[in-house]
């Protein structure tokens, strides 16, 4: 099954049961997406719902390589890696949930919505920001299940006329929630940021290019500021993607918002 999602979006349904059985709401996969040599490496993308004999995914096509995934046709085999990384961590005892996406970031979504819902019996509170109401994805996913959506566009097109963070810290997280954010790296430093004054737990999900995927390259280290075994740097393949907020070394990285590059909430 392949969807346009938005412009330039898709979904994508994969048939692999023994991926989906082990698989948990914020891991990955990595995927080859030509039969061929080139492009080389495989690409990361994340579980969008996770069901019994396969998986989701949804991508915005970035470059060559997501151009080549939205191009394969229905019943083509795909070469996939996972489930990999550490996903979400789910806690039944939290009162309240909310699940902040900018643009793409919305991508493991849905399977943690669904896993809050099942595991904890709450359902969670969901952010959507994009550039435009064009490129919002996933709102009709979100209220089939029951989710109260809050949208919020850089240009106002839809929504609040506002970031994903300004719109989190309107709805006041406090000590008995735990805020859960994906999308481009000013952002989340900005989500850890209102969470940690506000007394909120905060897992993020970072971005970073892979080459391995497996932890072997290091090629995806950012540095955190805890110190193990003499080492600062966490690898986002292999103790990630997703990181208690707290652990991140924000300040160590040019995570500031580039006005040139768009708004805090623009797509990855
Ligand atoms: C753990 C993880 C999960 C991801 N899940 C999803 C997902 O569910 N849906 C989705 O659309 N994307 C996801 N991504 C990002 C996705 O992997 C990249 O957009 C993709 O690899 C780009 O490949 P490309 O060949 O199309 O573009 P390239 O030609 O490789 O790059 C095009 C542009 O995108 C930038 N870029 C490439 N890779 C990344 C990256 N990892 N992060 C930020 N910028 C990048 C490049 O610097 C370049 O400017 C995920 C990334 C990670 C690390
Ligand atoms: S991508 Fe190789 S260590 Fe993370």
């Amino acid at each position: 099954m392949r969807q346009e999602a938005a412009p330039g979006h898709y979904r994508m349904g994969l048939h692999a049961p023994e991926i989906a059985r082990a698989a948990k709401p914020g891991q990955f996969c990595m995927i080859q997406v030509s039969d061929g040599l080139h492009p080389f490496l495989r690409r990361p993308m994340s579980f969008e719902r996770i069901f019994p004999d396969g998986i989701s995914i949804l991508f915005k096509v970035e470059g060559e390589g997501t151009r080549i995934l939205a191009n394969r046709a229905p019943g083509q085999n795909l070469s996939i890696q996972g489930p990999l990384g550490i996903g979400f961590p789910l806690d039944s005892s939290v009162e309240r949930h909310i699940l902040v996406a900018g643009g793409i970031g919305v991508a493991p979504f849905p399977a943690l919505a669904e896993a809050i819902i099942r595991a904890c019996g709450k359902v969670p509170e969901v952010v959507l920001a994009a550039r435009s109401q064009h490129l919002l994805v996933g709102e009709d996913v979100f209220r089939e299940m029951g989710c109260t959506v809050r949208m919020a566009t850089d240009d106002g097109s839809v929504g609040e006329h506002a970031t994903a963070v300004d719109v989190l810290e309107r709805l006041a997280p406090s000590a008995q929630t735990r805020v859960y954010a994906c999308g481009p790296m000013p952002m989340l430093r900005a989500a850890a940021e209102v969470s940690k004054r506000l007394g909120a737990a905060c897992y993020v999900s970072l971005e970073a290019q892979m080459a391995c995927g497996d932890g072997v390259c290091l090629g995806c280290a950012v540095e955190s500021n805890r110190e193990k075994e003499g080492e600062r740097m966490v690898r986002v393949c292999a103790d990630g993607p997703v990181f208690d907020a707290a652990i991140i070394n924000w300040t160590a990285h040019n995570f500031a918002y580039d006005r040139s590059r768009g708004s805090l909430a623009r797509t990855r």
